[in-house]
């Protein structure tokens, strides 16, 4: 006999009929329909203090907040478990590992048998978008996680609201488990899921539009809304219906004259979309008038509205935000979204029951509680914060949020920018000569690995757009969309790219970075509305160094000259690099891109 009853509150006839299929695979103990309300968040956070996998934190320090510590095998995305499976292998292309959905369905169903023995599941309805945005998408995940449940509240409009405008409509089904049934009388584990590398599967079906999670409760893994829905199904929609879904960052910029102006940016995972989102312009420009509001920091969603003119929104409706490296010199507007009503994940506990990681301001403490629960001191060989430790907050608390973040019809959008982690040869500032050239830019930018990432250190990791672990179709289609779209509509946004990253010969960043960005972003803005001067390169248009504005920092001719050079011998080794990554592309590679990297060579040549 079954332990649990369907929620009477299910009236969407396919969500029922799903439900009640999926309860009969998964067997839970209880079936429990999330109404994302404030009393039910704080019961569910009260549950996990007592089943000991939330800590709260000092009620004075970090009010209405908690600390999870995850299992040490379940700390970041699984890149080499997650699956596109397409119909056709074809579809999912090179770049994303694929398994035709029966044969994936076929090893899936037998783990999901049982598999939330034990636990309740939760069904969590939710909308990526403001809810009544014509660009927005309706979810519902089923999960066996309160974890999940929690951060979904947080992170995307979840509850009775979502479930309210979904009606009788569709919607992306996302199945998750953590992979850990309970027998008859077994004691749980803070962090449940399923301890095998190889044991976890991230699993997008495309054609179905939906998604199946099994084995890992950590972020984009298990908090569907984000990576899985909002990237990797809605990009194959967007291609579909002629629009996009990006790895973007969106910031408002309004000048002293009053004219505001949006820009979505692309960086890949750890590079700085949320600094940049969040980005505080030096005390000059803020004097004179200038103000930099935040939309969104990891994803956009962008369409064309009926004129042609691109509008974004931001999909999400709170922050996970890495958390080693903020503190209030590199981004206050972070530390003050995370003051109170925030879920840390990964982060040391202090003595005083507060939170602390690698970067925080001020001194370490001398003792804390590391991110696997051991003491830790500042004489400790390891971190005492996860590199990937992050925090779950509401966007409503960023200082910053732009007026607009909740509308229906997004933001216009004035330019892309696009930027990968380069300790060497890509220039500060670039502004692309067309679309087209702006694509090839974007499709060839790349990150130096990092320790905390895969790979050899050093090593350049070619990342498409930031969409390498996020495009759901073959990398090709993708460039092809792009360029389609930027030719069917009057006047596309500028394309710039842009790298924060150089470094000198004793590994010094050549630029000051963060929030002196806003001199390249007012550049960028000025060239969007027909102003700022140029020189052009092969590469594009840069500015010269009497082009950006220097008010307030002393940075020379000289400093700038080595922060945005481009060098011939060392571009190319970088078009044969990037040559690489459009042979991987292979037969669906654009044409055009072929033509334009073969153009950019030779122009090379002549210098
Ligand atoms: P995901 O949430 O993983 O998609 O990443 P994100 O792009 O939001 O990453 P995040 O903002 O957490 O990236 C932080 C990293 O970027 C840290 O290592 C920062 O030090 C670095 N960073 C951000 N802005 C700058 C900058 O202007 N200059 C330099 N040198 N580093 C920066
Ligand atoms: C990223 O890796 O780009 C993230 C974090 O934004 S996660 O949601 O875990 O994918
Ligand atoms: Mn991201």
């Amino acid at each position: 006999m079954a332990k649990y009853t369907i929620p009477e509150d299910i009236k969407n006839p396919e969500l029922l009929r799903w439900v009640t299929d999926m309860a009969e695979l998964c067997e839970p103990d209880a079936i429990y329909l999330c109404d994302g309300s404030q009393e039910e968040y704080d019961r569910l956070c009260e549950e996990m203090v007592a089943a000991g996998t939330f800590i709260r934190l000092n009620q004075e320090k970090r009010p209405n907040s908690f600390l999870a510590r995850s299992h040490p095998s379940d700390v970041a995305r699984v890149e080499d478990r997650t699956y596109i499976c397409s119909l056709s292998k074809g579809d999912a292309g090179p770049t994303n590992n694929w398994m035709a959905p029966k044969e994936m369905k076929a090893i899936l169903t037998p783990k999901f048998r049982g598999s939330m023995r034990g636990r309740t599941m939760y069904v969590i309805p939710f909308c990526m978008g403001p809810i009544g945005s014509p660009i927005s998408q309706f979810g519902v995940q089923l999960s066996d996680s309160p974890y999940v449940a929690v951060n979904m509240k947080i992170m995307t409009r979840m509850g009775t609201k979502a479930l309210e405008a979904m009606g009788d409509g569709e919607f992306v089904h996302c199945l998750h488990s953590v992979g850990m049934p309970l027998a008859e009388g077994q004691q749980d584990v803070p962090w449940p899921c399923s301890p095998d590398p190889k044991d976890k599967y991230i699993v997008h079906f495309p054609e179905e539009r939906s998604i199946i999670s099994y084995g890992s409760g950590y972020g984009g893994n298990a908090l569907l809304g984000k990576k899985c829905l909002a990237l990797r199904i809605a990009s194959t929609l967007g291609r579909e219906q002629g629009w996009l879904a990006e790895h973007m960052l969106i910031v408002g910029v309004k000048s002293p004259n009053g004219r505001k102006d949006y820009v979505c940016a692309a960086f890949p995972s750890a590079c700085g979309k949320t600094n940049f989102a969040m980005l505080i312009p030096p005390k000059e420009f803020r004097e004179e008038g200038w103000e930099v509001t935040t939309v969104g920091d990891d994803i956009a969603w962008i369409k064309p509205d009926e004129t042609g003119k691109l509008r974004a929104i931001n999909p999400e409706y709170g922050f996970f935000g890495v958390a080693p490296g903020t503190n209030y010199s590199s981004n206050p507007n972070a530390m003050d979204s995370i003051r109170e009503n925030t879920i840390f994940t990964n982060v040391a506990l202090t003595d005083d029951g507060d939170v602390w990681w690698e970067g925080m301001d001020g001194e370490p403490p001398a003792h804390a509680i590391d991110w696997q629960g051991n003491d830790w001191t500042p004489a400790s060989e390891k971190p005492a914060a996860h590199p990937n430790a992050r925090f779950t907050a509401p966007i409503t608390q960023c200082p910053v949020v732009d007026e607009h973040f909740d509308s229906p019809t997004g933001v216009p959008v004035s330019a892309f920018i696009f930027g990968g982690r380069r300790n060497t040869v890509v220039p500060l500032i670039q502004q692309s000569f067309n679309w087209a050239f702006g694509v090839y830019m974007a499709a060839t930018m790349g990150s130096e690995m990092t320790a905390a990432a895969f790979g050899n250190i050093g090593e350049v990791r070619r990342d498409p757009f930031a969409m390498l672990p996020f495009a759901g179709y073959h990398m090709g289609d993708y460039f092809s969309h792009w360029l389609d779209l930027g030719r069917n509509i009057p006047e596309p946004p500028r394309i710039f790219s842009v790298n924060w990253f150089r470094k000198d010969e004793n590994g010094k960043f050549l630029w000051p970075g963060f929030g002196e960005n806003f001199r390249v972003l007012k550049w960028i803005v000025e060239r969007t509305n027909g102003g700022g001067g140029a020189e052009t390169t092969v590469l594009g248009w840069k500015p010269r160094h009497e082009d950006l504005d220097w008010t307030g920092l002393d940075f020379s001719p000289a400093a700038y000259a080595a922060a945005s050079k481009i060098d011939p011998a060392e571009w190319a080794a970088e078009i044969a690099l990037q040559k690489e990554l459009f042979a991987k592309v292979g037969g669906r590679l654009p044409g055009s891109l072929n033509a334009l990297i073969g153009g950019i060579e030779t122009e090379f040549k002549k210098l």
